[in-house]
């Protein structure tokens, strides 16, 4: 489907955000033909800048990042409605010169009134942009256009502040009008997590706590901060992703089959699952923290969390962060879900593993039930994107029954030509169409910082996360998590 008649105005436009993944991901819209004609990009910011050296901003963003091969029709095209508004955040004047500046691109390329205000901006500043844009007019619907608001997480750093930031927003735009960014939920193999689990018969008479002993979720990076200290300290693992992609990934794991996948079945059915979360009583033996120090990634020798530029040397926040719930539904009860993330481990990859029981008797004299691992589907976000299976099979030979574990193996790359669109590109033009499935209600929000809070006032009261060491896969507290469960995290 292509976005109708429409203009996007971009807050936070020379962000590191903006620059690597929005800019190229509005260019490789336009460069697959599903921006309409006269869309027109507006860029609102304090640097001194006119059209044309935004436009030179937005090129080299497109050139470094986009995934379509860079054309200069299209780029003619796109740069042709590229604006730029200077201003400050509580500048009524230059809000007036936007809403001026929409109403020309309107009449000259005729992008109907609609607009999406993108906030790639830190929370505090959403307050003042939502109050502009609600003065100058800019946040109200006419009758036959839209005004939509996109949100950037973090969404708040607890429950309280993240139920203010709601309250700002929903204060000016409707619930309908919001979209809340996860990127994670824009991946296509996370997507690919709905299909496999509702199209098939195979997987889910056995996705229950009859059939499973526990799921693991993982998100490990290899990159450490990557110049965002400004950001990441004092917010650290937990808030950045687990607050968000890693319960997204849970939520989907674990719900119930949608009546459809229509906006509202979908985001209940995820809202049911986060309020039956539950973290264990005992905190101490149910979460793991750490904090990179110097080591080895690969050949090159990095240095450690509280060395990089930008880190308070004192600084208590986590890059790693490992925490045991359980589900409360009759499908899951005694199955545990452990998820952990963490920067500078071992690897990038992104994980989903759901470990099934052992059978229950083995009448093999050759194989002793230890030898053979669990039984386990194994959904690979990325990179190398796919699934795998694992499961028992006889080791070629006459005379013996030996059972070793196989894998068999559906992979992206080998098994479909078409390639996969970046996750902010399917985002963006699900905002542009309208279309809200893919997009966290505030309760999902609200629903994750109630479990989290928890968590960070636990935390909070401990001081130092555990150190380990740069390209390991985290603390040791991380492993006697699963050990005194009698388990162990999967090396991906
Ligand atoms: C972001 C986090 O949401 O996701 C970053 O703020 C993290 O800290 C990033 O690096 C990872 O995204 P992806 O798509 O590369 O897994």
């Amino acid at each position: 489907k292509i976005a109708g008649p429409c203009a996007v105005v971009m807050f936070g436009v020379t962000g590191d955000l903006a620059r690597k993944k929005l800019l190229p991901a509005i260019y490789d819209l336009a460069g697959r033909g599903l921006l309409p004609p006269g869309f027109s990009l507006v860029g609102f910011g304090r640097r001194d800048w006119d059209d044309a050296q935004f436009a030179q901003t937005v090129r080299e963003a497109v050139e470094a990042g986009a995934r379509t091969t860079f054309r200069e029709d299209v780029w003619r095209n796109l740069s042709d409605g590229l604006r730029f508004v200077q201003g400050e955040f509580d500048d009524d004047a230059a809000f007036d010169k936007l809403a001026a500046t929409l109403r020309a691109l309107d009449e000259e390329r005729g992008t109907g009134g609609n607009a999406a205000f993108y906030l790639s901006i830190p929370p505090d500043a959403f307050e003042p942009v939502c109050a502009q844009l609600d003065r100058s007019g800019l946040a109200t619907q006419e009758q036959d256009s839209w005004r939509r608001v996109i949100i950037e997480k973090p969404f708040g750093h607890d429950l309280a502040s993240a139920r203010e930031l709601n309250q700002t927003v929903e204060h000016v735009f409707g619930a309908d009008s919001i979209f809340r960014i996860d990127h994670y939920l824009g991946k296509e193999t996370v997507q690919n997590l709905l299909a496999l689990r509702f199209a098939n018969q195979l997987f889910e008479p056995v996705w229950n706590s009859h059939y499973v002993d526990h799921v693991q979720i993982t998100m490990a990076e290899d990159i450490g901060i990557a110049g965002r200290a400004g950001y990441y300290d004092g917010i650290g693992a937990a808030r950045d992703v687990i607050q968000n992609h890693l319960l997204q990934l849970l939520a989907l794991t674990a719900m119930e089959q949608p009546n459809s996948f229509g906006a509202d079945e979908l985001r209940a059915e995820k809202e049911k699952v986060l309020a039956a979360v539950r973290l264990p009583e005992d905190l101490a033996k149910a979460t793991a923290r750490g904090q990179y120090t110097a080591g080895w990634q690969g050949s090159e020798k990095v240095t450690g969390f509280l060395q990089e530029d930008g880190i308070d040397p004192g600084s208590t926040t986590e890059t790693y962060a490992a925490v045991k719930l359980e589900v409360y539904t009759r499908r899951w009860a005694g199955v545990p879900f452990y998820l952990r993330t963490g920067k500078r481990l071992g690897k990038r990859v992104t994980e989903i593993a759901v470990i099934f029981r052992r059978a229950p008797h083995l009448p093999f004299t050759d194989t002793a039930t230890e030898e053979l691992g669990q039984n386990a589907i194994v959904i690979r976000v990325q990179p190398d994107e796919g699934t795998t299976l694992r499961f028992g099979s006889k080791v070629p030979g006459a005379g013996t029954m030996q059972v070793r574990d196989v894998t068999m193996d559906f992979s992206y790359g080998s098994a479909f030509t078409e390639s996969s669109p970046e996750a902010y590109e399917r985002l963006i033009l699900d905002v542009l169409l309208g279309d809200p499935p893919l997009f966290p209600r505030h309760r999902e929000v609200e629903l994750s910082w109630r479990i989290l809070d928890r968590v960070e006032r636990f935390w909070a009261r401990k001081g130092r996360p555990e150190g380990y060491e740069a390209g390991t896969w985290g603390p040791r507290s991380a492993a006697e998590l699963l050990a005194r469960d009698r388990r162990e995290w999967r090396l991906p």
